[in-house]
């Protein structure tokens, strides 16, 4: 009986290797990335580049372990989250309230 389970559960896994999520890759010029409508330091631009853009911007730098189901959805289901909190990639195109909010909220 465990033997059985174990069988199903291996072929399952092997099935769900093969549905991949989309990736967010967009490339190419960003028209309203942050840095188009706001001043950002070297430092800033960096930190944003290594810490924040992986979750927050159309290109995440993806880890090797993305090739693996389910991981793979878990991390887009994530990055779908924080794009929808804030996007570094579409920063420019947020009215001044929101970019208010998201200022305070990084602090
Ligand atoms: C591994 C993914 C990931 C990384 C890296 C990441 N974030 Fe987030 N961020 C999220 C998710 C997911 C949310 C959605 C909030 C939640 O559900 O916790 C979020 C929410 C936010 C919010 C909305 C307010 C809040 O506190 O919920 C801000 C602002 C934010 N992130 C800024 C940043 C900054 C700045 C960096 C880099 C220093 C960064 N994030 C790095 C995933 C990430």
């Amino acid at each position: 009986m465990i033997k059985k389970i174990f069988i199903v559960l291996l072929i399952a896994f092997i099935v769900i290797q093969f549905i991949h999520p989309a990736k967010n890759q967009s490339g190419g010029d960003q028209p309203n990335a942050i840095a188009k409508a706001y001043p950002v330091p070297h430092e800033v631009a960096d930190i944003l580049k290594v810490s924040c853009n992986d979750c927050h911007s159309n290109n995440t730098a993806y880890p090797w372990y993305n090739n693996l189901q389910p991981v793979a959805w878990w991390l887009k289901s994530h990055v779908d989250d924080g794009k929808k909190e804030v996007n570094f990639d579409e920063f420019a195109s947020y009215p001044p309230k929101r970019v208010q909010r998201k200022m305070l909220e990084i602090i």
